[in-house]
């Protein structure tokens, strides 16, 4: 493994967000990881761990050891009469696995499709769409720990799920806490698939769709592509478009905040979790301030969906959007939001 000098960035982003690398490593296996930590190559800096780069907004050029995630493979690697055992290199693209593992008949992952990104990077933000979230078919994991340069395994209770969370967002407080950000390298994962399919229909997207089609018992297949349909109808493609996905987190409220809300605004797009919480469709905040389809330089809110930041790209012979363009399109959207519902948004990708 050797280290590459200036490396540009930009189609490693999919925000397409122009920088370089001042060095990066491409790894290709845990033993990569090991050699890499042992090399000292790191010289006491956090490397930024780079999967697909669909949750990342860069703000100039990086300037800590850039580590490419890479380790490939697909693998059935275990069996019960209940459930069929799926694991994946963190490199594999995860729309990838999605269709690998709905080609060889282990159903489960469908109405995550088309998310992009890498496997290794799904468990951070426990990834999820369409009433589904990484966690419901999670098994476990393998990371190797930057400061020892040891192989562990997770199970999903270690990994502290929770909405777009998980114990590698975190950084321990205090002694005894436990957080593995900056710290834990997934190498693999595996996920838990049921032999006993059942459909995930109840997000009102898919049964407009399913119902339009007069299908009332679908398939894996047909849920794939219903979700595969609605994100494409909604979700700008990174590859045309720049964009990180949802760029700021539903924000959850107390049913009385909400109640104080909807006083004000009875039309406000909000969903009751299980613990009497409630929440608030961050993109329809976003939408009643105004701000869909406005720009700031080549950064823009998307026109068909208010919770996606884009790079409009190239214009005017310019490189496109900057990352500090598209941090304070963010921030004039956060301010905004806050001022009108007294809510504070709080941003999905890592700032880099
Ligand atoms: N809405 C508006 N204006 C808009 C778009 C939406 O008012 O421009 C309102 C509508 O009332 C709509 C509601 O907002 O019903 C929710 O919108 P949508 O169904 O598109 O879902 P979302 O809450 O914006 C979340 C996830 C997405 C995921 C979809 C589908 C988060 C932060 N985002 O978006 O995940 O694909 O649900 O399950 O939880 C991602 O995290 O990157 C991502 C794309």
């Amino acid at each position: 493994m050797f280290a590459e000098k200036n490396v540009p960035l930009r189609d490693l982003n999919t925000f397409g967000i122009v920088a370089k690398a001042q060095v990066l490593y491409r790894i290709r296996s845990a033993q990569d990881l090991c050699d890499w930590i042992e090399s000292g190559q790191s010289a006491g800096q956090t490397p930024l761990v780079l999967g697909g780069g669909s949750n990342i907004v860069l703000t100039g050029d990086v300037k800590s050891p850039v580590l490419k995630m890479e380790i490939a493979g697909m693998a059935l690697v275990d069996e019960t009469p209940k459930s069929w055992t799926v694991q994946a290199g963190a490199g594999v693209g995860w729309h990838e696995l999605v269709q690998w593992t709905l080609q060889n008949g282990y159903y489960g992952l469908e109405n995550l499709a088309l998310i992009p990104g890498s496997v290794g990077a799904s468990p951070v933000q426990n990834i999820g769409a369409y009433g589904v979230e990484l966690q419901d078919c999670f098994d476990s994991l393998d990371a190797v720990d930057l400061s020892t340069g040891k192989t562990f395994t997770l199970n999903a209770q270690q990994c502290a799920f929770g909405y777009r969370d998980s114990v590698f967002k975190h950084a321990p407080a205090r002694p005894g806490d436990v957080g593995l950000a900056g710290r834990a390298v997934i190498t693999q994962v595996r996920f838990s698939l049921p032999k006993k399919w059942r459909a995930i229909t109840g997000y009102a997207d898919i049964e407009k769709y399913l119902q339009a089609r007069g299908l009332a018992t679908p398939n894996a297949q047909q849920i794939f592509d219903a979700v595969v349909a609605i994100r494409q109808s909604k979700l700008p493609d990174p590859k045309v478009l720049g964009n990180a996905g949802s760029f700021f987190k539903n924000p959850v409220v107390s049913s009385e905040q909400c109640q104080d809300i909807i006083a004000r605004e009875p039309t406000i797009a909000h969903y009751k979790l299980h613990d009497g919480t409630v929440k608030l469709a961050a993109a329809w905040l976003i939408d009643a301030c105004g701000w869909r389809g406005k720009t700031m330089g080549a950064a823009a809110v998307y026109e068909k969906q208010a919770l996606v930041l884009v790079n409009q790209g190239m214009r005017d012979g310019k490189a496109g959007a900057t990352g500090g363009e598209v941090m304070t399109l963010a921030k004039a959207i956060q301010t905004s939001v806050y001022e009108r519902f007294g809510i504070l948004l709080e941003p999905e990708p890592v700032v880099i």
